[in-house]
């Protein structure tokens, strides 16, 4: 079955339908296999799309239809508002970066790298071989497969140093992605209604984890080399607050690492306030002129909860992620996530140590360094030459996403809706920062379908950003 031809019929088919009157019969199915010069199977995918669109309806044995419009004015849901009364928190819509562009737009605002970024042959082979196995229908423990938080447990291990007791794997718990696990941290660590510290700006996932969790976000300023340790130190002092969330290797959305001394610093506050470093290592995979170093490294005395996810780097399918903490903090973060899901599917744990612990994972990972600096370059490249007015504070030495300052004045909203009619998904940098905006960004990411198209992204900005509207449909 051939996805390019089916789509390509959806997209003719779907302007056909605009201009057809509700309950125009569609061309029959061996016309349309006749016109697109395509397969039997390859229309009825099309039709299939587009009826779940619910653009057409097929009556069998008579043909497929242009759906009437319905002319209901639509089911009254106030009385909901009614019964749900006024959030105690406020979860704003859908985040941009989960929107879903359309199949012919340049996506710069995702978060997760596409298939050509990824393990993809060892992925397939590790599902299948793991669906054969007895993870396929056995339950696997609360905190996870034994053999998966070893393979955790000896990672960081190996980073820390070696005067320091080494994490165990019973310090280790597995979860579906790091996202839920950022949740059950905060309830865990913090009460409902006392402070968490994060860096501002900080990935909009956290921001909403801490509105989730019921627990008071309190933003601190954070830039190239992460927070200033002193201004740190005041705001513990300040709120009382007993946690910090943040990224210290190649932030989202800033790609901010930082150094070892900074690290040491930071950690001193934290200890010295009797607090939690939430060290969220989202990116421990995609460092591209340096490596990532765990600030969890650097402690044994339970100050660092370490958060590292796979679902990025090996599959956004593969949903695993692990939580290193130790001491009640431990016991406390794995009765919250049973109290929410009890265990992750052993099929997805299995195949996840199937692929991390293959030889191939080794160089998956080296060929992906150099892709991701090609990418990253690329578009570093594309927004100097054709969109000047956007600017970079510096390249980050890894991560996914650039983090680009707009002329002071630009609406970033508009600006984002103006890219997305002329093809071009960028995400809004104000869903980064815990409070109001520090100024008006955009977050770009390098690891979309279509990198030779990042020269045209640029000018398209560009030309929305001074008024010109962009190049529609050139993308
Ligand atoms: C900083 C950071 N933490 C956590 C996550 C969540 O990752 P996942 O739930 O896929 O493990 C993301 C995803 O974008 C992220 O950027």
């Amino acid at each position: 079955m051939n996805n390019d031809s089916s789509s390509r019929i959806v997209a003719a088919l779907r302007s056909w339908v605009r201009d057809a009157p509700a309950g125009a019969r569609l061309p029959s199915s061996r016309r349309l296999v006749a016109e697109h010069g395509a397969s039997p199977v390859t229309v009825q995918k099309a039709l299939r799309r587009l009826a779940a669109e619910g653009l057409v309806e097929s009556r069998p044995g008579v043909g497929t239809f242009v759906r009437a419009v319905r002319p209901s004015r639509g089911p009254d849901f106030g009385w909901q508002t009614a019964a749900l009364r006024t959030p105690r928190s406020v979860i704003p819509r859908l985040a941009g970066p989960l929107q879903t562009p359309p199949p012919e737009a340049q996506a710069l605002h995702a978060g997760y790298p596409g298939p050509d970024l990824l393990p993809e042959r060892l992925v397939r082979a590790a599902l299948v071989r793991s669906a054969r196995g007895a993870a396929a229908t056995s339950r696997p423990p609360a905190a996870g497969l034994a053999a998966l938080r070893a393979w955790f447990a000896t990672e960081l291990a190996d980073a820390t140093r070696g005067d320091l007791a080494a994490a165990t794997p019973s310090d280790v718990l597995i979860a579906p992605g790091s996202q839920s696990a950022l949740a059950s941290i905060f309830r865990a660590l913090v009460a409902p209604g006392q402070p968490l510290l994060l860096e501002s700006p900080t990935y909009w996932g956290a921001i909403q984890a801490a509105h989730q969790a019921g627990v008071e976000p309190v933003p601190v300023p954070s830039d190239s080399s992460g927070p200033d340790p002193a201004e740190l130190d005041r705001t513990f002092r300040e709120t009382g607050a007993r946690a910090l969330y943040a990224q210290p290797n190649y932030a989202n959305p800033t790609g901010a690492q930082w150094s070892p001394e900074r690290a040491a610093e930071i950690l001193d506050v934290v200890r010295s306030h009797g607090a939690f470093l939430v060290d969220d290592d989202w990116a421990h995979d995609f460092g591209i002129d340096t490596d990532a170093r765990p600030v969890a490294a650097y402690d044994d005395a339970g100050h660092v909860v370490y958060l590292r996810s796979l679902t990025k780097s090996v599959s956004p399918t593969i949903r695993v992620a692990a939580v290193v903490a130790r001491g009640p903090a431990r016991d406390r973060i794995l009765a919250d996530r049973a109290a929410e899901s009890m265990y992750v599917s052993g099929l997805l744990q299995q195949a996840a140590l199937e692929v991390v612990t293959d030889p191939a994972w080794r160089t998956h990972l080296r060929r992906l360094r150099h892709q991701l600096r090609e990418r990253r370059d690329l578009l570093v490249e594309a927004l100097r030459t054709h969109a000047p007015a956007v600017h970079l504070d510096g390249v980050p030495p890894g991560g996914l996403h650039l983090w680009a300052r707009l002329p002071d004045g630009t609406d970033v909203e508009r600006l984002v809706r103006d890219c997305a009619a002329a093809g071009v998904w960028v995400s809004s940098g104000d869903e980064w920062f815990p409070a109001e905006p520090a100024g008006p960004y955009l977050r770009l990411t390098f690891i979309g379908p279509d990198p030779a198209g990042y020269p045209a992204a640029a000018r398209t900005i560009a030309d929305v950003l001074a008024g010109g509207g962009g190049s529609a449909g050139g993308m």
